[in-house]
């Protein structure tokens, strides 16, 4: 069993990014710009935003920060929103979800100018995705390619399972691995909430992507000998095992799971340091202006 390290693999390609930008700057070229737009004081979503600040500052970028209070009117965010897609100095801008219940996503998210879009959320870039056209490629499941990519993991003719159906992990996930492309090229199954028999269908995968929310869904006895399996759960419980009285784990029992795979990646150091790599290649992307 080999374990797939994100948080070494991220760092490699900070650094390829950040030598990138160094020769920008040299060439009279200005830094790439992040802009994030927080509404209220979820925990996680202010953990999110501050480590994508700081990945910023790692590679070189310029990044701003607009926090704003739950009480903000739908309209109001809007406003801001165009604000952003009117100043030219910002290439790329993310809103972070959840959005409180009062204020539209899907509002947001179309409001947010398609160039801009570096989460790849945009139904504009959605579209692009499904039809094969350069685009932002959503963080998570780009980060997740990358990492099967720096691996050497074969999915050509695989079978890959993905469990979960968001539009920001599941759903993206499934069409890039079934796309024709270096590192798809799978028969994928899309598994849900609906689904019947998970265990069945996942017995019988080389790749399986868990993006569901359910801490330890994944047991030993759904995976088959040999299989990739990648989780992208993260959940905080409590342990008497730590100093802070606070574990991670993910949506795979690892104990049970990692002893029959060839490759799994680990909660934390897995997938989550690579969300964030990819969202900074979106932004350099951006600033190159090489999709719009
Ligand atoms: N909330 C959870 N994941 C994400 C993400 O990738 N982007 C944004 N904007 N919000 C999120």
């Amino acid at each position: 069993m080999e374990l797939i390290d994100g948080k070494k693999i991220s760092a490699e390609v900070k650094q390829e990014i950040a030598a990138e930008v160094e020769g920008i700057i040299k060439n009279g070229g200005k830094k790439p710009h992040l802009a994030a737009i927080i509404v209220g004081h979820d925990g996680a979503s202010e953990t999110y935003v501050a480590a994508k600040v700081k990945a910023c500052h790692q590679v070189g970028f310029d990044s701003s920060e607009f926090k704003f209070e739950d009480a903000i009117t739908e309209d109001e965010l809007l406003a801001e929103i165009e604000k952003v897609n009117q100043n030219d100095s910002i290439d790329g801008l993310i809103v972070q979800l959840p959005l409180p219940k009062h204020i539209s996503e899907s509002k947001v998210i179309e409001t947010i100018r398609p160039e801009k879009d570096v989460d790849g959320f945009h139904p504009m870039n959605v579209g692009k995705m499904v039809a094969t056209l350069p685009t932002y490629l959503p963080a998570t499941p780009a980060g997740i390619v990358e990492l099967l990519k720096r691996y050497k993991i074969e999915t050509s003719g695989k079978n890959c399972v993905v469990i979960g159906r968001s539009n920001i992990v599941g759903t993206p996930m499934s069409v890039l691995m079934s796309r024709k492309a270096s590192h798809g090229d799978c028969t994928v199954t899309l598994c849900h909430s609906r689904t019947k028999n998970i265990p069945e269908i996942t017995r019988e995968a080389d790749i399986i992507i868990v993006a569901l929310g359910m801490p330890e869904f994944l047991t030993g006895d759904m995976v088959k000998d040999g299989a990739t399996v990648i989780d992208v759960g993260i959940h905080r419980i409590k342990s008497d095992k730590t100093k802070s009285g606070w574990k991670l784990i993910g949506d795979v029992n690892f104990d049970e799971v990692a002893p029959k795979c060839s490759f799994i990646t680990p909660v934390p150091g897995g997938v989550g340091p690579m969300t964030i790599v990819s969202l900074l290649q979106n932004t350099l992307i951006a600033s190159k202006k090489e999709i719009y």
